[in-house]
């Protein structure tokens, strides 16, 4: 087996609904503001303190009918997720039991906003080594559970939501190539400072507000340009390929800003798929649920060619080509 291709996708929004119009009455904002600035509509939000496994789970099973493949059945579990349930067991472990999928393996990965595109190469490389028959990853976030609701310049930003992918192996196609990238020198412009190690639970991480998502977002949008389109260039020159060939851009969601200028820079404006107006920046579930969304809107046919390119705090980054079959 050379590669590994999608033989199933799945998405779950939790159903309670967040505006601006509601945003409007929690902090100084305002609808304009946020639609100009952002592209954001709406995002969608868990109540209760629903746990991002319980989000991973309706994906997946969605997945895994669709993949015709049995849970029981399952090798692999990548859980890409910066919100996961508790800090240890990993969610995929929780996951793993849900499913009762018993012979899976099990881990998440941190890449924050690149996690589903990581998680995508790890699973591809399992099985395009013949290591595993199967694999199940997930791009699920609770952002809510993180996000600072007395700052105005973050709170309007994120969401909730799951998107899941099964991957078999495959003799030609699927995958054709994956570029990651990292620098953890600019790990202070997006960053949950508090309840790791460097910062464990205290009353002044709380009384400091360190529990909760920090972000640059100025010097972050111009390094998130520039990466996002040097990221999908690497990726296609790994595939032997140019933007011309592409069917379909699916970038990380994080600014619809973003998005247009690397569009336009690689030349696929037009073949752009965008839903951040409905969801809000989901890091990890941004790109799952694009992908899986885009599937089941037929925006992605046999053959087509397909580029995920993601961005995200640590700084990290990575992109992948896919020739759908
Ligand atoms: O997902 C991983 C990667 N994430 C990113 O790449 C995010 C990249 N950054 C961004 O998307 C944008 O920088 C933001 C959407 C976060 C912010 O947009 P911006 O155009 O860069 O705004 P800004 O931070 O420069 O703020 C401009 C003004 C400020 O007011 P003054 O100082 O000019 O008077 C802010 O205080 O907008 C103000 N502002 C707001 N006003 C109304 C900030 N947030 C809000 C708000 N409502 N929610």
């Amino acid at each position: 087996m050379k590669s590994a291709k999608i033989v199933g996708l799945g998405k779950y929004l939790p159903p309670k609904i967040l505006t601006n119009l509601d945003l409007e009455k929690r902090v100084d904002t305002t609808d304009e503001w946020i639609t100009t600035r952002t592209g954001i509509k709406s995002r969608h939000i868990v109540e209760n303190n629903t746990p991002v496994s319980v989000l991973a789970k309706e994906a997946s099973l969605i997945a895994l009918k669709r993949a015709g493949i049995k849970p029981k059945d399952l090798d692999l579990i990548i859980v890409a997720t910066i919100t996961p349930d508790t800090q240890f067991p990993s969610t995929a472990c929780y996951l793993q039991d849900y499913l009762k999928a018993k012979k899976a393996c099990c881990f998440d990965v941190s890449a924050a906003c690149a996690g589903f595109v990581y998680a995508l190469t790890c699973a591809w490389q399992f099985l395009k080594t013949g290591f595993y028959k199967n694999a199940l990853i997930v791009g699920g976030e609770v952002l809510t559970s993180i996000t600072d609701w007395e700052d105005r310049s973050t709170c309007v930003l994120f969401g909730d939501g799951a998107g899941a992918a099964v991957l078999v192996p495959t003799g030609k196609d699927g995958i054709l190539s994956s570029y990651l990238g990292a620098d953890g020198s600019e790990a202070d412009l997006l960053i949950l400072p508090g309840g790791g190690s460097r910062n464990p639970v205290s009353a002044r991480v709380v009384e400091e507000r360190l529990n909760y998502i920090k972000m640059r977002g100025n010097e972050l949008f111009r390094i998130a340009v520039r990466i996002m389109v040097e990221a999908a260039k690497k990726s296609l020159r790994m595939a032997k390929l140019t933007s011309k060939s592409v069917k379909l851009l699916i970038p990380h969601q994080a600014n619809i800003r973003i998005i247009n200028a690397v569009a336009k820079r690689l030349e696929l404006e037009g073949k752009t798929y965008i839903n951040i107006d409905r969801y809000g920046n989901m890091s990890s579930a941004s790109s799952a649920i694009a992908l899986c969304e885009a599937w089941e809107e037929k925006k992605i046919k046999k053959d087509d060619i397909i580029v995920l390119d993601a961005f995200g705090g640590g700084l990290v980054w990575g992109s992948c080509v896919i020739k759908w079959i």
